[in-house]
C-alpha cells in the first residue's frame, strides 16, 4: 500500500478538521495517509511515498530548523525549495517586481528605524508569520496608537525579524479577503476570509486566530490575479500539489496580493463538496508520477 505522510505540528496531531476529509478519498484510492508532526524525531521520513506539507503552523519562530527538516525530507509537497522561498513575505516584492498587484509595504530589517506615516491606519507584521500572529492594525495619528506600533515594529525587530508596515486596505471590513484555492495545478475553489484584525497586537498563545470563512465565487479579476500570480513563481505552477492566493481589494477596488500560500495553507476542504476528492486525485497523481521517476 502506498504511504504518504500529512504533516502537521505537535500542536495538532490529529490535523485540523478539514484536513481529516482527505483520509477515506485517499484510502478509496490505495492509499494510507497517516498525520504527523513534522518534528517528531522518531518519524521516518524515508518510509513514505509523499510527505505532504498541512498544518505545519508553529515553524514562524523555528523557520531554519524547519527549512532543514523540508531538505532532508526525500519527497516533499511542496518541495523544500519552494517553501524556503515562500515562508519569508519579501516574496512580495519579486511578485511586484514581475508586475503582480500587491499590497504596498515598507519593509524594516532589525537594526533599522521605522518612521511611522503622519497618520492613517496601518499594519504592523513579521515578514516570516503565519496564522495572523504577531500582526496588529494602527491608527497612527492617535498618540496611544503610534507608540503601540513603534513598541510593536521594535519588539519584532529586537526578535530579528523582518517587518511588513502596510496600509490597512479597509475594503477587507466589508469585502474580506479571497483566497483561491488550486489542487494538482487547477482552480479548485475559493473563499472569503472576513477581516481579522481589530487593533493593537495583543499577543496570543494560540496557534492561529480563529476565522470567519465563507465559500465564495471569486470575481474574474481575482481569478485572473491568482492566475498570474502562479505565472509568476519560481516553479510552475502546474507542478504545485496545492497553492492558494489571498486578496483584498486596493485603494482602486482592484485586488492586490496578500499572500501566496504554498506551504502549509488551510485548504478550506469543507468549503466545497468536491475538494477533498480533486484533492485526493492530486496525491495519487503525484504519487504515481514519482513512483515512474527512475
Ligand atoms: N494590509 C492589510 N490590510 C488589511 N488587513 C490586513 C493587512 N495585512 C494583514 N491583514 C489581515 O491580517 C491577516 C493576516 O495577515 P497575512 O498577511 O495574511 O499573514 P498570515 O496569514 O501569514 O499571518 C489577513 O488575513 C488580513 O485579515
Ligand atoms: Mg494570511
Amino acid at each position: 500500500m502506498t504511504r504518504v505522510a500529512l504533516a502537521t505540528c505537535a500542536q495538532m496531531p490529529d490535523l485540523q478538521d478539514d484536513d481529516a476529509l482527505l483520509l477515506e478519498p485517499l484510502r478509496e484510492r490505495g492509499i494510507d495517509a497517516t498525520p504527523v508532526p513534522w518534528d517528531d524525531a522518531e518519524a521516518d521520513w524515508a518510509s513514505f511515498d509523499l510527505v505532504v506539507l498541512r498544518s505545519t503552523w508553529d515553524y514562524a519562530r523555528r523557520r531554519d530548523e524547519f527549512l532543514a527538516w523540508a531538505r532532508h525530507v526525500p519527497s516533499l509537497a511542496n518541495p523544500a525549495e519552494l517553501v524556503e522561498w515562500n515562508t519569508d513575505k519579501t516574496y512580495l516584492r519579486e511578485l511586484a517586481a514581475a508586475g503582480v498587484p500587491v499590497v504596498p509595504t515598507t519593509w524594516v530589517d532589525p537594526g533599522e528605524a521605522v518612521a511611522l506615516p503622519a497618520d492613517g491606519e496601518y499594519v504592523v507584521k513579521p515578514a516570516v508569520g503565519a496564522g495572523s500572529l504577531d500582526t496588529g492594525r494602527y491608527r497612527l495619528d492617535e498618540s496611544a496608537h503610534r507608540e503601540l506600533a513603534a513598541a510593536h515594529v521594535e519588539r519584532l525587530t529586537a526578535q530579528g525579524r523582518t517587518v511588513m508596515l502596510q496600509p490597512y486596505l479597509a475594503a477587507v471590513d466589508e469585502a474580506g479577503e479571497t483566497a483561491v484555492l488550486y489542487l494538482g495545478g487547477r482552480f479548485s475553489h475559493a473563499i472569503r476570509k472576513g477581516p481579522m484584525l481589530d487593533g493593537p497586537d495583543q499577543g496570543s498563545g494560540e496557534l492561529f486566530r480563529p476565522e470567519q470563512i465563507d465559500a465564495r465565487n471569486p470575481s474574474s479579476a481575482e481569478l485572473d490575479l491568482a492566475r498570474r500570480t502562479l505565472d509568476a513563481l519560481p516553479a510552475d505552477g502546474a507542478d504545485l500539489l496545492y497553492a492558494r492566493v489571498d486578496m483584498i481589494p486596493g485603494a482602486d477596488g482592484a485586488p492586490v496580493v496578500l499572500e501566496v500560500e504554498l506551504t502549509e495553507p488551510s485548504l478550506f476542504l469543507d468549503h466545497d463538496a468536491a475538494a477533498p476528492a480533486r484533492f485526493a486525485d492530486a496525491v495519487a497523481a503525484r504519487v504515481s508520477e514519482s513512483a515512474r521517476l527512475p
